[in-house]
């Protein structure tokens, strides 16, 4: 295989080339004019590129305007789609934006600088591309190997997909066709012992409580409307799909469980706070936002049921990865674009104006979970203790301008939510 690094910072270009030169031969350039001129050739020749890195920002020509380039040339020369050479984005800055324009310009993949090993590994596993030797058997450590399994196991398609019950499906269309009613949704949901008490006890905890006990489903589908009991039939589901016989899985997935949650219920009041119409649908992207980080965690153990999570290690291959990877499986799972967007960005740290609402919200929603104790792999803040300079980094953080929320009101959503989460969590 033939790989064509592009890179003008000198360390990142061999960090690339040194992971790079496990999987075939490859030539390493600093500028973008003479690498195009070396693909040209290469093409010309007959003895094309198979995949190429190019870094976002280099002087002169930059990657989006190389791979636009490459892209219209293969256009101009008829060259089939599974022969046009697989191109990755190398980016130091985290910006979704950067990489939305990358990926309508026809990049296949893209990852972040530092480059990390379980990045590039996802990438080149689904391009159908080989390991790098490195990866598969680098230390004695089975972490990296288990993922790395994983990873390719999931894009050959074994890696079996939560299946979402029947109900799930039957109310969306319900609610899509025309006058949906209560009675018809509660004839729907009926049929489900356990999501019609559960509905019924959400409606009465403190996330919608009303004046009196609503005693039956359709009581409870009435306090709750329409759109909130479709979006909390899909979270009760989700809920499920938390639990395990084993127990060090089970107290791990408790606390991601919370964590997301949190996240929803974040979501949902921000969201409210914003005037946004689909609060319903925020608050289900945040209880989603991280299952890519569930399924990893579960393939695990199925895959080798001694594991204790106890090396730290194996989270940080988790987490490095997670995004990318639940974007994947809500796409498989065929969840709208937003949702997937919002699995797939979440962590990044860098938006710009065109950037969904959504997303930001899910983005400062996972922040704040952590402040308030419902973090999963950050140690709790303690945002409220005396000293804590929550409030001032509230301050530093650049898209909450773009939100238009202001730094006191997000402190009192954090209070408010807080003691909500604890008090209603019990219902799911
Ligand atoms: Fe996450
Ligand atoms: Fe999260």
């Amino acid at each position: 295989m033939k790989i064509l690094i592009v890179d003008d910072e000198n360390v990142s270009r061999k960090i690339l080339l040194k992971k790079m030169e496990l999987i075939g031969e490859c030539t390493a350039v600093d500028d973008s004019l003479y690498a195009l001129e070396l693909f040209n050739n290469a093409v010309k020749t007959k003895k094309p590129f198979n995949l190429v890195t190019l870094d976002v920002s280099m002087p002169k020509m930059d990657g989006r305007k190389l791979l636009s380039t490459i892209r219209k040339t293969e256009r101009k020369m008829k060259t089939p789609r599974e022969d046009r050479v697989k191109i990755i984005m190398v980016t130091s800055r985290m910006n979704v934006s950067t990489i939305k324009e990358c990926i309508k310009l026809g990049c296949n993949g893209y990852i972040s600088k530092p480059v990390n090993k379980y990045q590039l590994l996802e990438n080149l596993s689904r391009m159908g591309l080989a390991q790098p030797p490195e990866i598969q058997k680098d230390d004695k450590k089975t972490h990296s190997r288990i993922v790395a399994k994983i990873i390719k196991r999931f894009y050959k398609g074994q890696i079996k997909l939560p299946v979402l019950p029947k109900i799930v499906e039957e109310a969306k269309l319900l609610l899509e066709g025309q006058e949906p009613s209560i009675e018809d949704l509660a004839k729907i949901i009926q049929k489900d012992i356990l999501i019609t008490s559960k509905l019924i006890a959400i409606a009465n905890s403190p996330l919608y409580r009303g004046v009196d006990n609503a005693v039956n489903l359709n009581a409870g589908l009435l306090r709750l409307g329409m759109e909130a009991s479709q979006g909390l039939i899909s979270t009760i589901v989700t809920k499920d799909l938390f639990k395990s016989d084993n127990k060090v899985l089970n107290g791990l997935l408790e606390k991601l469980w919370m964590h997301s949650f949190a996240c929803g219920c974040l979501g949902k009041r921000i969201a409210q706070q914003l005037g946004m119409p689909n609060a319903e649908s925020v608050f289900l992207m945040g209880i989603v936002h991280d299952i890519g980080k569930m399924l990893l965690i579960k393939a695990i153990v199925d895959m080798n049921p001694e594991e204790t999570f106890e090396d730290g290690e194996m989270l940080v291959a988790i987490h490095e990865i997670h995004t990318t990877f639940g974007a994947a499986v809500l796409k498989k799972m065929r969840f709208s674009k937003e949702f997937i967007h919002v699995a797939e960005f979440h962590h990044w740290n860098d938006f710009s104006k065109d950037d969904a609402k959504e997303l930001l919200i899910i983005h400062l929603s996972d922040y704040l979970a952590n402040k308030i104790g419902f973090g999963f792999f950050d140690a709790y803040q303690n945002y409220d203790k005396p000293g804590s300079d929550f409030k001032k980094n509230l301050e530093n953080l650049n898209f909450l301008k773009q939100l238009n929320l202001e730094t006191g009101k997000i402190m009192e959503i954090a209070d408010e939510i807080k003691i909500l989460v604890k008090d209603s969590a019990h219902a799911f």
